[in-house]
């Protein structure tokens, strides 16, 4: 799918969305390993739930995605909650984030497995990696079904290899699936 066909697709989505956005639950589960400041950086945002929380930590924030509409609601809505976001329009393959440049990277419901190289690189040193994303092997029928969107087992862990991880969580299809959290793979991950 094309840049443009992409944007025209999230815009639609965004733009019927009236919904708080939420920061996902890695983010949520392990807001304690935040550094009291920083510059931290929401990529792939959509409507920004992982930028209004860093925000709300006190983190300069900023926040990136291809969706004008989506990157709008979020300059609302942190104007609106008090809160202080740069949210930008801004294609982040092509425009990937500078090396060393955050203490903080979040990224939820995004797999661009090109862009790890990058991500790893723009964090400082002792900076924090938050991933969350669809694995293949989910129980329930939500999420993307292309397998180009899905994380294969342990593949989160081997794509921030160098990392020095703080928290991970897979849990596969073993035991009772109706319990746990098994869409998705999450992850936080300390540069060295
Ligand atoms: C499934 S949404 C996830 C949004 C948000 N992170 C969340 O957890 O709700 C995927 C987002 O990736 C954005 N996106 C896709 N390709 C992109 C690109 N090349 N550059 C920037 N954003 C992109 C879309 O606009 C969309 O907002």
């Amino acid at each position: 799918m094309s840049n443009d066909e992409l944007q025209t697709q999230w815009d639609a989505r965004y733009a019927k969305n009236s919904d708080i956005p939420q920061a996902c639950q890695a983010l949520r589960e392990f807001s304690h390993l935040l550094p009291a400041q920083g510059h931290a950086l929401d990529l792939a945002s959509g409507m920004g739930g992982n930028a209004l929380l860093l925000a709300k930590y006190g983190l300069t924030t900023s926040a990136w995605d291809l969706s004008p509409v989506g990157i709008e609601k979020l300059n609302n809505l942190a104007t609106q909650q008090s809160l202080i976001v740069d949210g930008q329009v801004r294609d982040i393959i092509n425009n990937p984030p500078a090396a060393n440049s955050f203490d903080v990277i979040v990224v939820s419901y995004f797999l661009e497995r090109q862009l790890f190289p990058a991500l790893l690189a723009a964090l400082k040193p002792s900076g924090l990696l938050f991933y969350e994303t669809f694995v293949r092997d989910k129980p329930q029928g939500v999420g993307p079904s292309n397998p180009d969107y899905l994380l294969e087992q342990n593949e989160l862990l081997a794509l921030c290899d160098g990392l020095v991880i703080r928290a991970y969580r897979e849990e596969g299809l073993i035991g009772d699936v109706s319990s746990g959290v098994r869409n998705v793979a999450m992850l936080v991950g300390e540069g060295v």
